[in-house]
């Protein structure tokens, strides 16, 4: 598929009732286009099993991937920083752990990206990390008819011993494209993110991270 045809439309991904900041960074990358589009959205997104996921996510060549996150990357940064979250502010300007943009069908199918930050430094040594690290997963989907979809924010922070026992101390946060807060761990609706504790729990003995796949690191240790 040429990319010019995937950029020929945008469609924004919507999450709860915060619709129209959406609509104003996806206009943005819709000026090529002067066409926007609302995505179909499956599942209850007041109370989500697991997240939001795409009814038809593309089937694209890792290249093509890496090329869209580039011109999405810019939108995708601005939103989540309306959050007023440090960590969405600033994740871009940390080291990125996989080499190109991949499907993680846990994630919603949405195309993501693994971002740590300095304190996180032994991400992927299986070892167990410090407070204040924060692992970034941005993410964005392409339909098959070439939109291109802002995806939510998923973000994983180390807090302080006590915080929560059965997440191991990490904060689950999911910031939607807009810089609504979606959910956060012992915080605003901190109900919508607990099924995230529970799938990474299988991971327990690696301190509740699963890392990159292998085939898309950058790097395996520390
Ligand atoms: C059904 C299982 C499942 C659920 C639910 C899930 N995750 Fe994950 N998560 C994974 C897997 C598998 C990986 C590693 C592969 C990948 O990147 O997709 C991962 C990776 C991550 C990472 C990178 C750190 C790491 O583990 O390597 C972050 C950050 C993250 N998830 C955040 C979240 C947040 C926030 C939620 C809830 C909103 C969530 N996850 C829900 C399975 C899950």
């Amino acid at each position: 598929m040429q990319l010019s045809n995937l950029i020929s439309r945008v469609f924004i991904f919507i999450g709860s009732a915060s619709v129209t900041a959406g609509i104003a960074f996806g206009a943005v990358l819709a000026q090529q286009s002067g066409e926007v589009e609302m995505s179909e959205i499956s599942g209850d997104q007041g109370a989500p099993r697991r997240h939001f996921r795409l009814r038809e996510p593309a089937d694209l060549a890792p290249g093509e991937a890496q090329q869209i996150y580039e011109i999405a990357l810019k939108a995708l940064a601005v939103g989540y920083a309306r959050s007023q979250d440090p960590s969405a502010g600033s994740y871009t300007e940390w080291q990125r752990y996989n080499s190109m943009p991949y499907l993680s069908a846990t994630h919603g199918n949405h195309f993501i990206n693994n971002y740590a930050n300095e304190t996180a430094r032994a991400y992927g040594s299986g070892k167990r990390l410090p407070v204040g690290s924060v692992i970034a997963k941005d993410s964005f989907s392409v339909t098959e008819t070439g939109g291109i979809l802002l995806g939510p924010l998923f973000l994983m922070e180390k807090m302080p011993k006590g915080f929560s026992y059965v997440s191991g101390d990490w904060k689950y946060s999911l910031i939607q494209p807009d810089g609504t807060i979606f959910g956060e761990t012992n915080g605003i609706d901190s109900e919508r993110v607990q099924y995230c504790i529970s799938c990474h729990l299988a991971v327990e003995a690696q301190d509740h991270l699963y890392f990159v796949p292998p085939n898309f690191r950058t790097k395996t240790t520390n």
